[in-house]
């Protein structure tokens, strides 16, 4: 089957990169938000993603009139039910997450390919909630999404083979360079980057260095993009306390239990960069401020 149509459900972070990448490829792209509101919000922000690229001369004016072409906002999810593939990038929750794939299987076409974006969930029992776990595949992206160029493509013991092969197919026509996982707690990623993430706040908490001092040494000893308070906050602490009560509970080992300096900021409403206030306070958006302990 030639993938044509690809739908994105979420406009929020990632799947406004997911949309965006995917009408960057050549497909036809309709990205689904529960708001009016919210899709305006989310094919700006894609917009404004594409005008940087114009400025820096990596696509011309015309190139981003023909990505805009093909990309379609929606908040239903019938506008979704002749794509050949969708990929969900909702709210980091179960339930939310079975009951949108549940109404999507009674919508779609029994061709329709569905994918999530979970970085934790098991995929298993997302599928489950449809009756197309044979059509159903994990497409773990990573944030910035038009920047970061992995991919994991996630198969289950239900996956069908030939699908799973077109999934990676279709990952690297996105530009990115797919890896294959298993539908393990945090998939490969996850399951390194969340206990390194994880005991660099127990190493807080321990006093073993300050924030600054922790970023600085993973950045500048080991090469690292960010060091990993930088990143815990890019990420958003909700996020990454969803994520490491999602894999504890599956693996039951203390490497991945959320400290609880991470459980007071997540109930003190300190999510990261996106609220202001993480590791660093960001009142100043060019001088965050670390966090003294
Ligand atoms: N959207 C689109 N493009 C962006 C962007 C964004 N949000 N942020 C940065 N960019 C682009 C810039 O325009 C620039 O492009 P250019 O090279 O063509 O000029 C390029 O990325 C580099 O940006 P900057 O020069 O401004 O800044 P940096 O060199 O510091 O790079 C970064 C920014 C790419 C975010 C880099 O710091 C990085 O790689 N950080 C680590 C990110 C990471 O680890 N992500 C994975 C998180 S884990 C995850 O997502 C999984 C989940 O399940 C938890």
């Amino acid at each position: 089957m030639a993938i044509q149509k690809v739908g994105v459900v979420g406009c929020g972070l990632m799947g406004s990169g997911i949309a965006q990448v995917s009408a960057q490829a050549g497909f036809q792209t309709v990205v689904r938000e529960v708001s009016g509101e919210l899709v305006e919000k989310g094919l700006k922000g894609i917009e404004k993603n594409l005008a940087r690229l114009v400025e820096k001369g990596s696509l011309t004016e015309a190139a981003k009139g023909e990505i805009q072409g093909r990309l379609k906002g929606t908040t239903s999810l019938e506008g979704l039910k002749d794509c050949d593939v969708i990929v969900e990038a909702i709210i980091e929750q179960l339930p939310a997450k079975r009951e949108l794939f549940s109404a999507l299987d009674a919508i779609c076409g029994p061709n329709t390919i569905f994918a999530s974006n979970t970085s934790s969930l098991t995929i298993t029992e997302i599928a489950a909630a449809t009756k197309r776990p044979q059509r159903f595949v994990g497409l773990h992206f990573f944030n910035p999404v038009p920047v970061m160029k992995l991919v994991e493509v996630v198969r289950t013991i239900a996956t069908d083979p030939g699908i799973y092969e077109e999934m990676v197919g279709f990952g690297a026509k996105l530009g990115k360079t797919p890896v294959r996982a298993q539908d393990g707690g945090g998939f490969i990623v996850n399951r390194l980057l969340v206990p390194y993430l994880l005991d660099s706040i127990r190493a807080l908490e321990e006093g073993v260095g300050s924030v600054l001092d922790i970023d600085n040494s993973m950045k500048l000893g080991c090469g690292y993009p960010m060091g990993p308070f930088t990143l815990l906050d890019f990420v958003g602490l909700d996020t990454t306390y969803y994520i490491s009560q999602i894999m504890f509970d599956e693996f039951k080992e203390k490497r991945f239990a959320a400290p609880p300096l991470l459980k007071r900021m997540v109930l003190a409403g300190w999510h990261g960069k996106k609220s202001g206030r993480g590791f660093y306070d960001y009142s100043d958006p060019n001088n965050p401020k670390p966090m003294q302990l």
